[in-house]
């Protein structure tokens, strides 16, 4: 472990410790005292325990199971048939010139504009969309279920998104764009491809097997818990020119994959695993339906505890926000 991961400082340490006491709310990222007696680890292994005796019937064993048990992640060719798939495809390219979606011009200052939102049960241009995307999706809600060991019960919410990169202009910052796991625990993304996609349009990537509670993914977790902590002690300066990179130091040796891919394919993710956008080159472009599966894995006891013993300060904030309503 480096020395610049972890810094000994006493003087920081007991005024770290003097704040952790004093300061009412606990945030999921611990504080540094408790990430350095091992919180984050404790925290990892109860979700992970949690998980594992959750009863939850299995009801899909094939090769795309498998494939998101043992890498967290699969692709699935020719998700739509090829009629459908024109139509959508043919409709969002509509929706996108009528301005259905939102404009974000250098987004995360990474130089790429993104056009990007949600379809609209509530649009009726969106609803013939929504319904065939829902219909062949319906199919896959049972991987994402096993995956998270929870039934779905509402239809998922479509969310289209262009990324677009001007040809003088390099694909730079944004988190998103280097190694990270979006949970601790697991969650899904699925993505539908709408174009074909090479190097060059930066697939999607994902270390594979990273899904997994090991004991190295677990001093990664203790690594990166102070690693959060020394980054947000920086200054202001430092944090505008430098954005927050997770460390991968003890899944490096783990095979990364990214997913070219032709269009109509359909990735469904495992996001507790390390995962990234890929950088695009210049000129290029790539459009996408992303889909999010995120939950909690808490026992609801644990839940309630936790709410009884905030519940002091959850009061506090209420009174706080009703007064700044009136
Ligand atoms: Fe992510």
């Amino acid at each position: 472990m480096s020395t610049e991961v972890i810094n000994f400082n006493t003087k920081k340490i007991l005024k770290n410790f003097v704040k952790w006491i004093l300061s009412p709310k606990k945030n999921m990222h611990g504080n540094y005292i408790t990430n350095l007696l091992g919180h984050k680890i404790f925290s990892v292994l109860a979700n992970t325990f949690f998980y594992k005796i959750k009863p939850f019937k299995i009801t899909k064993e094939d090769q795309i199971s498998r494939s998101l048990y043992n890498d967290g992640i699969v692709a699935i060719d020719n998700f739509l048939d090829d009629k459908e798939f024109a139509y959508v495809n043919e409709k969002l390219k509509e929706f996108e010139e009528k301005n259905h979606f939102n404009y974000s011009e250098n987004r995360d200052n990474s130089n790429t504009n993104w056009i990007h939102g949600k379809l609209l049960n509530v649009n009726h241009e969106h609803v013939k969309t929504i319904e065939i995307l829902n219909k062949s999706f319906n199919k896959y809600i049972p991987y994402v279920e096993q995956v998270m060991k929870k039934r779905l019960h509402d239809n998922p919410s479509f969310n289209y998104q262009h990324i677009i990169l001007p040809k003088d202009k390099t694909d730079i910052n944004d988190h998103n764009a280097y190694w990270h796991p979006d949970r601790y625990y697991h969650c899904v993304k699925v993505f539908l491809i709408l174009d074909d996609i090479e190097i060059e349009h930066g697939p999607y990537g994902y270390m594979l097997k990273s899904h997994k509670t090991s004991v190295q993914r677990l001093k990664n977790e203790y690594v990166n818990s102070l690693w959060f902590h020394n980054y947000k002690n920086k200054s202001r300066e430092y944090k505008e020119k430098n954005i927050y990179k997770k460390k991968t130091d003890y899944l490096d040796h783990l095979e990364k994959k990214f997913f070219t891919c032709k269009k109509n394919t359909l990735i469904i993710s495992d996001n507790k695993g390390f995962h990234k956008r890929g950088r695009m080159h210049p000129g290029y472009e790539r459009r996408m339906i992303r889909v999010l599966f995120y939950d909690h894995m808490i026992p609801k006891f644990l839940y309630d505890i936790k709410k009884f013993l905030t519940r002091k300060y959850d009061k506090k904030k209420l009174k706080r926000l009703s007064s700044k309503v009136n």
